[in-house]
């Protein structure tokens, strides 16, 4: 079937309800600071709470994808914000008026006055790196006391995570990931081998005996293994005593909190890092990341059952970018790459690092969308594409001969697919100044068409640009 006849079915894909609830949302966002009455009042419709109790904003390329300014967008109807999985590795960016936020730790709903932010037992938490990030936070004049949940079955990523993490990508002849350095997969890997500690485990009497075997373990790890150099575990133990005061008062029970906040009818928001193609499960293995970052981890990061898991809004770029290493199929040749990059300031919000671009991958995003059960996609950049005469998107991969639109699952490597591109026309004009879809040039409007069509959801979020304001909702 080719993607031109999918029309009306990425309107029934996505259907009226979605449509028309993500419509309800549109109200300008306000900043913290502003706040004048408590959010309790401003909750969702009652009709909301009802129909979409949960809803969660994913990434469906490899991160990036600006999930940071969606969420924002929406936040204004939530009663609580969730980060269920990852840990500083994400980097999410939000724009209001001359200011910019990063995120890495935080929710994106902290900006929000009055909402509740739960940073759930699936994340791996650096608590020194939360710490810097609400000190700076609070020195904007955002309040975060009182607005912050941390669970105390979160993991904690210590100093040894990091070296590992470090210490094993600069190995030769290893798999290099091009990991960000922030000890995600060591700190993953302990969760998994039970060797992990909690947040929880900070206010527990054995925490120090368990630590210093930690250290003790590690040490060996990085000496034997990678010829590195030894920590402290003084040093470390002094550290977290530190933190586990100054975290106390934000640490408590996540679960029970969302499952009573979910049970009084509230409305919660899913905020996703990375995204699908860095799932440890459904991504391009080994060159993911260490979590499941698709929708699929939402249970498991946060405790929610499966069955009260509402609809997912899907992030997509307009094109496609990579931060690290990896088979990336659409990948542009470097002088075009370089010229998107500029254009679309690709570096990466956590490392600072340079982006690989390319075209839009529609094999790989409608992949994302069936993973995810995506309901309704966010197109986000679709500003950075003015000025091509023409755009590819890719509708197929040619794997030894044969083409084919589904994304391998495990069983061919992505490096030995070859991309084949659909070519669309391009447009000129500059997008950002504009707000209503029918305003956009027709080329535009054709090239999110086909989009639709091929990943079978309808795009009812398109950003124009970093700002709030610049936003077209359908
Ligand atoms: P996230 O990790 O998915 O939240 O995305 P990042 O924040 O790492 O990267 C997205 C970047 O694009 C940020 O600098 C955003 O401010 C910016 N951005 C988001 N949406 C748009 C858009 O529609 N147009 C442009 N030009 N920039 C955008
Ligand atoms: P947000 O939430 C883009 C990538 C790294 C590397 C791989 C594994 O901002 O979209 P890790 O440090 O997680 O072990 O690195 O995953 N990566 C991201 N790429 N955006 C992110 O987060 C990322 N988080 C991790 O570059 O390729
Ligand atoms: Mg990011």
């Amino acid at each position: 079937m080719s993607a031109r006849c999918c029309a009306s079915w990425a309107t029934r894909r996505a259907g009226p309800g979605i449509v028309d609830r993500i419509r309800r949302l549109d109200e300008p966002a306000r900043d913290a600071r502003m706040e004048t009455r408590p959010a309790r009042a401003r909750g969702p419709a009652p009709e909301l709470r009802e129909t979409m109790p949960v809803l969660s904003v994913i990434g469906t390329q490899w991160g990036d994808e600006g999930k940071g300014k969606i969420l924002d967008l929406i936040a204004e109807r939530a009663d609580v914000v969730v980060r269920y999985q990852g840990g500083a590795n994400a980097g999410h960016t939000v724009v209001v008026g001359q200011e910019k936020f990063v995120f890495h730790l935080l929710p994106s709903g902290i900006l929000h006055p009055g909402k509740r932010n739960v940073i759930a037992n699936g994340v791996v938490l650096d608590a020194g790196q939360l710490l810097e990030e609400i000190d700076g936070f609070e020195k904007r004049g955002i309040a975060i006391r009182g607005r912050l949940f941390v669970s105390a079955a979160a993991h904690l990523v210590f100093p040894y995570h990091k070296a590992l993490d470090r210490a094993s990508e600069g190995v030769k002849g290893g798999t290099k990931i091009g990991t960000t350095g922030r000890g995600i997969g060591p700190a993953y890997a302990d969760k998994i081998a039970r060797t992990g500690l909690r947040v929880g485990d900070l206010y527990d009497k054995r925490f120090r005996d368990r630590l210093e075997a930690n250290v003790a373990e590690k040490n060996r790890m990085l000496q034997g293994m990678y010829g590195a150099e030894p920590l402290v575990f003084e040093k470390i133990l002094d550290e977290y005593v530190g933190y586990a005061e100054r975290l106390k008062p934000f640490v408590c029970d996540t679960f029970h909190l969302l499952r009573e906040a979910l049970d009084a009818g509230e409305y919660l928001f899913i905020e996703g890092a990375q995204g699908i193609l860095l799932d440890v499960d459904f991504g391009t293995y080994p060159f993911v990341t260490s979590s499941n970052s698709s929708a699929l981890g939402i249970a498991a990061g946060t405790g929610i059952p499966p069955n009260r898991i509402g609809e997912v809004i899907g992030v997509a770029k307009a094109y496609t970018t990579r931060v690290g290493e990896g088979p990336f199929p659409t990948e542009l040749p470097p002088a075009e790459a370089d010229a998107l990059r500029k254009k679309g300031e690709e570096f990466g919000a956590t490392t600072g690092r340079p982006c690989c671009c390319g075209w839009f991958d529609g094999v790989a995003t409608r992949f994302a969308m069936e993973v995810n059960g995506v309901a309704a996609l966010a197109l986000t950049k679709l500003d950075t594409l003015s000025g091509y005469d023409a755009l590819q998107v890719c509708t197929g991969y040619e794997i030894d001969g044969r083409t084919t639109d589904r994304f391998p699952c495990g069983d061919v490597p992505l490096d030995r697919v070859r991309p084949v591109y659909e070519r669309l026309a391009g447009w000129r004009e500059p997008l950002t100044g504009l707000r209503r879809f029918d305003d956009l040039p027709e080329a535009a409007r054709d090239y999110i068409d086909f989009i639709e069509d091929f990943v079978r959801v309808r795009a009812t979020i398109v950003s124009v640009g970093p700002a709030r304001d610049q936003t077209i909702r359908r």
